[in-house]
């Protein structure tokens, strides 16, 4: 069994944080989530592993390398403009040739890992699992109709109006004939080559389709608020440590579902878990409450900040209200402004969103 991960793509709906990164390289409980992706996968014991980039290689490579750090073997496939997950496929067919993969969209988070996936798609005839949820919004994501006896009737992506409220989780298997129906398919009425149509070729040519109805969460961190769901469930998961290098003063209060990285440094605060304080990150005088991933090198003073996600090098100083819900990329200032006249001050990016 080989891995296939899909990291290209534009990001457009996580603007203004993926102008300057790849959306899949946003940390989550402070891990970014491609390496989440890369550690289900090795969890899954498939060790060797494609990796379809676009304009962000640069970005990906630095971070990942050959994917060693985590047990692996990384190829790099690029993929010249985002065409669709199915033309990801069809680029990476040299590489996936003569063995069953797993292909998993790097900006998915899925509860429980995909070892038992795997082994059920090993030990069964099928050509293709896919993998579906039940969701409230079903017109985002790939849609399913499944038949009384649980078969696949039909797939279509992103419905007006859905069949089912059954949605496509960006993981899926699939044997050799994948390769003919992503290389028969025409691409969609938005242009792009769809993966659920190459699936949906394989039904219609007599193939075996299996659906697996996953009943934990599942998050497509597309959209700000999807990645505070998630920042928020991981955090529910992860074993609290702190770190032998961490510096907590006798003045801060932390309760146990705290993490504390290494180097860190925190004063005369108070911290609610489930919450992850990054390396080298300074807090002083704060209240930082449950669900916040600050993370590494970041300065945090004189503020309370609850439900957020604050990434690397920023600082936020000296803030009444509580700042709660957000999201705030890297090299970000959050300060109070302290000369005459009053009022509020910004330097936004373009598509970022203030409330006030
Ligand atoms: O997350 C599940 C959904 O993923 C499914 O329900 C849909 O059926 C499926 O089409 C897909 O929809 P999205 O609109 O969420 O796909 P997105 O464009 O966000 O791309 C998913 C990942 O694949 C992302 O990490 C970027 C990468 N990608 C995307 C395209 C279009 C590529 O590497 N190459 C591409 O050409």
């Amino acid at each position: 069994m080989k891995g296939l991960i899909l990291s290209g793509g534009k990001g457009t709906r996580l603007y203004p944080l993926t102008y300057t990164r790849a959306k899949q390289l946003i940390p989550v409980a402070n891990k970014p989530v491609l390496v989440r992706v890369i550690e289900a996968i090795h969890e899954a014991n498939v060790d060797e592993i494609g990796i379809v980039v676009g304009h962000t290689e640069p970005e990906i490579r630095q971070a990942l390398g050959d994917g060693s750090q985590w047990g692996v073997k990384l190829t790099y496939i690029p993929q010249d403009s985002p065409d669709g997950l199915a033309h990801a496929v069809r680029i990476s067919q040299d590489f996936l040739q003569g063995s069953p993969f797993v292909m998993f969209l790097g900006d998915n988070v899925i509860e429980g890992g995909i070892s038992e996936l795997i082994k059920d798609f090993a030990t069964n005839e099928w050509n293709s699992q896919i993998v579906l949820k039940q969701v409230e919004n079903p017109s985002a994501y790939g849609v399913a109709k499944l038949r009384q006896d649980g078969s696949i009737e039909y797939l279509v992506e992103k419905p007006k109006d859905p069949p089912s409220d059954l949605a496509l989780v960006g993981i899926y298997m699939f044997d050799e004939n994948i390769f003919e129906a992503v290389n028969t398919i025409k691409p969609s009425a938005r242009g792009e080559y769809e993966i659920t149509d190459a699936i949906q070729w394989l039904i219609d040519n007599g193939r075996t389709v299996f659906p697996h109805v996953h009943q934990g969460w599942w998050i497509d961190t597309g959209k700000p608020t999807d990645m505070l769901e998630a920042n928020s469930l991981v955090l529910e998961e992860l074993t609290p440590t702190i770190a032998d290098t961490a510096e907590i003063d006798e003045a801060s209060v932390l309760d146990s579902r705290v993490t504390v990285q290494p180097g860190a440094k925190i004063t005369n605060s108070i911290v609610r878990g489930p919450t992850v304080i990054g390396e080298n990150t300074v807090i002083e005088n704060c209240y930082i409450g449950p669900f916040t991933s600050i993370y590494h090198d970041v300065q945090v003073v004189n503020c309370e900040i609850e439900h957020s996600i604050i990434l690397e090098n920023s600082s936020v100083i000296n803030i009444d209200q509580r700042l709660r819900d957000s999201l705030i990329g890297r090299n970000a200032t959050v300060e109070q402004a302290d000369k005459k006249p009053s009022g509020i001050k910004m330097t936004l990016g373009d598509h970022s969103h203030l409330w006030v």
